[in-house]
């Protein structure tokens, strides 16, 4: 009953549904793929919100006691159970040994990020040594433009996607302006074709053949925030190094969702938030990753104590022993509380591993995608059918878990009757809803719930008018 590694969402969907002899919209396909999914247990390592406890939600339309459907996690993934005792170990030794918790204990407090770190490895594919553990991503995005951008009279731009997330372009404006640079050329922005949502690998690698030569940095995201398109990092690396360019990623929304290989694929630099997929709470420990090749050539702009070699940190003879590499970006002691959340997160995924995680999302969004488009695509035969696209590119390489929806009924009215059911997913505008189902905890029970609900909500949305 295995699927072949190389069969498509779809056809498993139809494969199971004549294995079972229903419809492949039938709700026994759901529970078959549940039974089957290797990873369906680690829903258990996490605290799935209750019906009762959503705020927007109309109690007249759920059961109080039901699980919620959160498709949420491309923004905030769900608490692991396990973060309120490794919280509660580090306040425990707070509380009983004062300052001594610094250097004793499951996660001395000097070195606390250090003994995570390793299980970030197998997440953005990078050794210990290329991988920090600091910060918020915007502010890690700021130290690393501040020492791999450099411009000169000839090559002083920076190459980003249209509509970069607005911390991406806000931090990418600042750092121009404190080169005195002119915003308008420096900041060289890909846009799609007139008509197309996405933007096309073809035209990014014709920008960067062109124009390369005056760009200092490529910038882009590895995932879209709002379309979901999944960017084909190894290439763009590839070609603005061939380019003579630095290159980097914002992983906000790929890391602990799609595979990297950032060592393998030379990216110069990323950065990355552990809110979203990687499950660490709001404002949680940001990452870094600079490429072993530039250990000893790119330094930090600002310098702190927790960029010296901790064997003489504390000699404090104020005599710099940078650290090489990305762990010598790091200004301050690490925060520990945050370091906790983490490090539960990071444990669950070790057990599951990326590879595993990657397939089953393929096939539970392949799902989701499947639904949809057999309710939803576009009929021309009926007008008054509502329409629901979906503007995430439809190729497994170039998407994650979320998929970026747009309808014919008006969003607000989706988007607040969907979470008066109690589907937890976001609206970005100008005009997509994201539903994000996450395989660490998500089911293909809850993706057959949610495309019931949005049915009831746009026959809702049809009677209305
Ligand atoms: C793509 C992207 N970049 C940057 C940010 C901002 O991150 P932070 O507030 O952690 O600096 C976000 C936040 O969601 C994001 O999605």
């Amino acid at each position: 009953m295995e699927p072949s590694p190389f069969e498509l969402p779809a056809d498993t969907v139809q494969r199971i549904a004549s294995e079972l002899r229903c419809h492949p919209a039938d709700e026994r396909v759901a529970l078959r793929l549940d039974e089957e999914d290797e990873l369906r247990h680690f829903r258990e390592h996490f605290y799935i919100p209750k019906m009762q406890d959503l705020p927007p939600i109309d109690l007249s339309l759920v059961n109080k006691d039901e699980n919620a459907i959160y498709f949420m996690g491309n923004s905030l993934g769900l608490q692991p159970k396990m973060v309120k005792t490794y919280l509660e170990e580090e306040l425990d030794k707070w509380a009983k040994m004062g300052g001594y918790g610094h250097e004793v204990g499951k996660r001395p407090w000097i070195t606390g990020d250090e003994t995570i770190v390793g299980l970030m490895n197998d997440i953005v594919g990078a050794n210990e040594k290329e991988i920090g553990l600091m910060n918020g991503l915007t502010v890690n995005l700021h130290l690393l433009l501040l020492s791999f951008f450099k411009p000169t009279p000839k090559r002083y731009k920076i190459l980003l996607e249209a509509k970069a997330f607005p911390s991406d372009h806000y931090a990418i404006e600042s750092q121009l302006q404190l080169h005195g640079l002119p915003i308008e050329e420096s900041m060289r922005i890909i846009k799609p074709r007139e008509g197309e949502e996405t933007l096309r690998i073809e035209d990014i690698l014709e920008v960067i053949d062109k124009e390369g030569d005056s760009i200092a940095v490529i910038l882009f995201s590895g995932l879209h925030f709002y379309t979901g398109q999944l960017f084909n990092i190894p290439a763009i690396t590839k070609a603005g190094q061939a380019k003579g360019c630095f290159v980097g990623f914002d992983l906000a929304h790929a890391v602990g969702n799609v595979e990297l290989h950032l060592h393998d694929w030379g990216v110069d630099f990323a950065c990355w938030c552990s809110y979203k997929y990687l499950n660490a709470g709001a404002g949680g420990l940001a990452g870094a990753f600079i490429h072993e090749k530039h250990a000893y050539t790119v330094k930090p702009a600002l310098v702190g104590w927790f960029g010296h070699e901790l064997s003489t940190r504390f000699k404090m003879d104020n005599k710099l022993q940078l650290i090489p590499g990305v762990n010598g970006f790091r200004i301050s002691n690490p925060p520990i509380l945050l370091v906790c959340s983490l490090h539960a997160s990071l444990e669950i995924f070790r057990q599951a591993t990326m590879k595993a995680l990657r397939r089953k999302s393929i096939l539970l969004t392949g799902y989701l995608e499947y639904m949809i488009k057999h309710y939803y695509s576009k009929d021309k035969a009926d007008t008054r059918k509502p329409i629901v696209s979906i503007i995430t590119p439809s190729r497994i390489e170039e998407r994650g878990c979320q998929l970026t929806l747009t309808f014919s009924a008006p969003m607000t009215y989706v988007f607040q009757n969907l979470e008066k059911r109690g589907v937890v997913c976001d609206k970005r505008e100008p005009d997509g809803i994201r539903v994000a189902p996450v395989p660490l905890y998500n089911s293909f029970h809850d993706v057959y719930k949610f495309i019931n609900l949005l049915i009831s909500v746009l026959d809702s949305a049809e009677t209305k008018e």
